[in-house]
This record gives C-alpha cells, structure tokens and sequence, in this order.
C-alpha cells in the first residue's frame, strides 16, 4: 500500500495498549506524528517509551484524558491545539476513537453516566465533535471509531440507554458497539456529507488484549482468558484502522463498517437512519450540547 500517512498528524485514544498502542505504533512507524490518549500517567509515559525505544526518530506526544469525563474531553481541544502549535502543525488528517471498557458490574461516572456508556459511546461522540474544527482544517480527515461484531447483540432501550433499572454487563456493551456504528452513520449524514471529514466504524474481530482483565471479577478473567485465546493480535486490527485513516479510494465510499480493510454488513439495528439521528439527538443532550 502506498504510504499516505507520512507528514499526517492522528489523535489514537486508548494509546496506552491492545489495538490502540498497535494503532499508534503502525502509524509512528510510517512517518506520522501521533496524539495518544491515556487514562492513566504512568500507562502513557510507559507507552511512550515503549514506542520510541522501538522507533527512536518516531514522533508521539501523550495526553493524560479520563475520557468517562466530558470534563476531560473538552479540555483535550485546547490541549491538543497547544501541541499543534509547539510542534509546527495544522489540524488533524484524523481521530481514532479506540479507548472503550467492559464494565461487569454497573458502574457510574463521576459524573453520573453509566460507564461503558460514557466511555464507550459518549466519549466518541463527544470527542468527535469537539474536534471537528481541527479535522476540518485538513484538506480531508477521517473519523474510525472501534466498534465490534456486539453490536449484533445491541438494542437501543430508547427509555433507559443505560439500562440503569436492569442492567446488564454483555447488553450494556453491545448497546455502547451498536452506538458506534450508529454514531458513524449520523455524522456522515450529517457532517461528512458537507464537509471534506469522512467517519468509518471498525470491527477488530476477536482480538489477545487485556479488556476482559480489567477491573472484572475472577470469572470473567477466566472466561476472557480462554476466549481471547482464538484471537488475532492487536496489528491485525490496527491494519484495518490505519487503511480506514488513509485510503484515498473510499473517501466518496457509503460503506461504514469495515474489517480487514474490507466493508461488511453491519446489524439491520445499525442501518436505521431514524435511529442513527435519534440517538445524535439524545447524546447532544447529554453532552448538554445545543
Ligand atoms: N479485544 C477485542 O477482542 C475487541 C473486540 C471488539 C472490539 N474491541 C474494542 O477495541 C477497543 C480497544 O480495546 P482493546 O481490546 O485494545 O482493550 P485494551 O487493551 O484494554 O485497550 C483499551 C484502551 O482504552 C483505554 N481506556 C479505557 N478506559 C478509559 C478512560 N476512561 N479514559 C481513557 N482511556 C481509557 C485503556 O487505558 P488503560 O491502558 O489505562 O487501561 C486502553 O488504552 C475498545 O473500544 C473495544 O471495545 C476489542
């Protein structure tokens, strides 16, 4: 594949392991000058080591962000703008909203979303439009937001989208994947079909990463220990999300999910315009945006 990525400048969240860190990594590695995202200092100073001692001409700066908060989120726009500046550079060619969770149990943020909600669903959409100025800066950017095949198992409860009255760990997830999908239909309705800013959704497949070991109890360590066992590793998604940053062939493309650099049918729940914008509205409102 001819390098399109040499020069550009991509924000990875989730930058500090499994797909994200793999995502940054392929495109530190073919030339671009990366923004990674990470919950945690000590993760992303590690990261950062980690991707450089492996390319020490490599060009990445981390960001600390808890992406449940849209506190956070919104204090990424001046942030990411101060690093542009520092570092000579215009605008974004591109975002990946990689960081997601499993949350076992019912869990609130602190401020008062469901947790894979806010992380998983929430996060994307806000960061996405907060952003948005920046992306349209380039002669054209992309959106990829990491969905999964979960979302076949995802229902919009449209009374209680974060089923705080039966809540339900598998469900909520599926609910936040489908949500991406969704997501990515709307902006592009919405957005992309105005501006020179294109969004795709990516299944990763099953992939080895940590997600289910992640503050979930023993049983589900022991299930995700045996099921991630049949997964690929972290680069072969990251393959499919640096192809859905750079292709110049499927800018003008109405496909919206996409693996292994391919697209594929999402659920008959993704495909409703209805409810791709019905739920754009709802998380307006959440993210207390007019
Ligand atoms: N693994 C799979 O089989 C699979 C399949 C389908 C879809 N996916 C999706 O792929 C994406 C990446 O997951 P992964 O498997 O690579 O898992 P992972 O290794 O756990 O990576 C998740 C990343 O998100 C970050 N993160 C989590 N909560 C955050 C928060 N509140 N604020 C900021 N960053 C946060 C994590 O930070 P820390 O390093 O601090 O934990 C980590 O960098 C997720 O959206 C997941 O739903 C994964």
């Amino acid at each position: 594949m001819e390098n399109n990525i040499q020069g550009k400048t991509y924000v990875v969240s989730g930058a500090t392991s499994g797909i994200g860190y793999a995502t940054a990594k392929l495109l530190v590695d073919q030339g671009a000058f990366v923004i990674g995202i990470g919950r945690s200092e000590e993760r992303c100073w590690t990261a950062k080591k980690e991707l450089m001692a492996e390319n020490p001409e490599g060009q990445i700066v981390m960001c600390v962000a808890d992406l449940s908060l849209q506190r956070s989120i919104r204090g990424l726009r001046s942030e990411i703008e101060n690093i542009l500046k520092d570092h000579g550079r215009q605008g974004l060619d591109g975002l990946v909203n990689n960081a997601g969770t499993f949350t076992y149990w019912q869990t609130l943020t602190a401020e008062g979303f469901e947790m894979q909600w806010a992380v998983n669903h929430l996060a994307p959409f806000l960061m996405s439009n907060v952003l948005l100025p920046l992306l349209m800066e380039a002669p054209t950017a992309r959106i990829v937001t990491v969905s999964s095949d979960s979302h076949f198992q995802g229902r919009m409860k449209w009374s209680d989208l974060q089923l705080s009255r039966c809540y339900n760990g598998l469900f909520a997830y599926g609910n936040t994947k489908l949500g991406n999908v969704l997501f990515t239909r709307a902006f592009n309705h919405l957005i992309g079909s105005q501006s020179s800013v294109k969004a795709f959704a990516a299944d990763p497949g099953l992939v080895k990463t940590e997600i289910g070991f992640k503050d979930t109890p023993p049983l589900v360590r022991w299930i995700w220990a045996r099921r991630r066992s049949g997964g690929t590793s972290a680069d072969v998604p990251a393959r499919n999300i640096v192809y859905l940053l750079s292709e110049p062939s499927i800018q003008d493309s109405n496909e919206i999910y996409w693996k292994n650099c391919r697209p594929k049918k999402a659920s008959r729940k993704a495909q409703t315009m209805q409810d791709a914008q019905r739920l754009w509205t709802v998380s307006e409102k959440m993210c207390g945006m007019a």
